[in-house]
């Protein structure tokens, strides 16, 4: 459920703030965050669409927006995608997290706490702006946006993917009722324990997840913004349908029982049964059918040399 439109952005950024620093230390274990080779697959596989398949390009100085705990930059990082790190957000426990995470993986990186609206950092200082999965949080993405364009160099490329499609966010209601429904069903075949308390009433910022989406887009509406900041070779696509109607019924019937007791085997199965089906998506559908149709939108573009 989206904020109430009445919300004032100050508003919005608050809840953002305190949900994603309550949900920080489950984050990675929620949505199944890797940082190993199947990690830095697949966000090679979603930069390069969002890139609209241009392959092999690698950049120097890379500003991740809405890093949350660094699925996104320290895969890309690790992959040599770019050179380095500036990771921003508007939860300082997020970047916590993410901190932690690359000194574990030995990474070098900056971080700074700050809301997308206005960056902290000095024009044209970046080759590659990007983010996964933050652009609908953003209240105002115009005044967002044109400070992307501000702080990347002349030839300088925005790619944002993940982002939640119109359609897609109506379709997922479909997948987490038929999850919610099964539940029971589901817990006995595994023999996983109910959970004692739901996953929304653990704590403050849990309750209120369906207060930190902003927007849900159609691909027109990322065609706007990017050429209203004077983005040039402009993409926008779109990804996964089957990969991620399945990903939200598997995560609706697992935060129905206490974490501990879903098996190591079951998690992978999900977890394999996930990949395949993205798969799927990526070789049958996504070349055939349009954006609209998928969950999640991916856009990019150039600042001009
Ligand atoms: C859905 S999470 C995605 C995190 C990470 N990019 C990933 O894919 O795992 C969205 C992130 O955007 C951050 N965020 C929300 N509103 C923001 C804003 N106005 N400016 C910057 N970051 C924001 C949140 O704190 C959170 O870490």
């Amino acid at each position: 459920m989206p904020a109430s439109p009445t919300a004032t952005p100050e508003h919005i950024k608050d809840v953002n703030t305190r949900y994603h620093d309550a949900a920080a230390d489950e984050y990675d274990a929620k949505w199944g965050i890797d940082f190993g080779d199947t990690g830095q697959e697949q966000v090679r596989a979603k930069l390069l669409k969002a890139l609209g398949g241009r392959d092999g390009q690698s950049f120097g100085a890379g500003l991740e927006i809405g890093s949350g705990t660094g699925y996104f930059s320290l895969n890309l990082l690790q992959l040599g995608v770019i050179e380095s790190l500036t990771a921003t957000d508007i939860s300082a426990g997020m970047l916590k997290r993410l901190a932690r995470t690359a000194e574990g993986l030995g990474l070098e990186v900056e971080t700074a706490r700050t809301e997308a609206e206005e960056l902290p950092f000095e024009d044209e200082s970046f080759d590659l702006v990007f983010g996964h999965a933050v652009l609908h949080h953003i209240p105002d993405l115009e005044k967002a946006f044109a400070e992307f364009r501000r702080v990347l160099r002349p030839g300088g490329a925005i790619a944002f993917a993940g982002e939640p499609s119109r359609y897609g966010d109506r379709l997922a209601a479909l997948p987490k009722r038929t999850g919610l429904l099964v539940a029971p069903a589901w817990r006995r075949l595994v023999r996983a324990q109910p959970r004692a308390i739901a996953e929304t009433e653990q704590s403050e910022g849990h309750s209120l997840e369906g207060e930190v989406d902003v927007h849900a887009f159609a691909p027109a509406d990322l065609r706007r913004l990017l050429r209203d900041a004077g983005f040039e070779d402009r993409h926008v696509g779109g990804e996964e349908l089957l990969a991620n109607a399945w990903g939200w019924g598997l995560r609706t019937v697992e935060s129905s029982a206490e974490p501990e007791s879903v098996s190591w085997k079951w998690r992978s199965f999900a977890f394999r049964s996930y990949l395949a089906l993205q798969k799927v998506d990526s070789r049958l559908l996504e070349p055939h059918l349009p954006a609209e149709l998928f969950y999640n939108l991916l856009a990019s573009g150039r600042k001009p040399s």
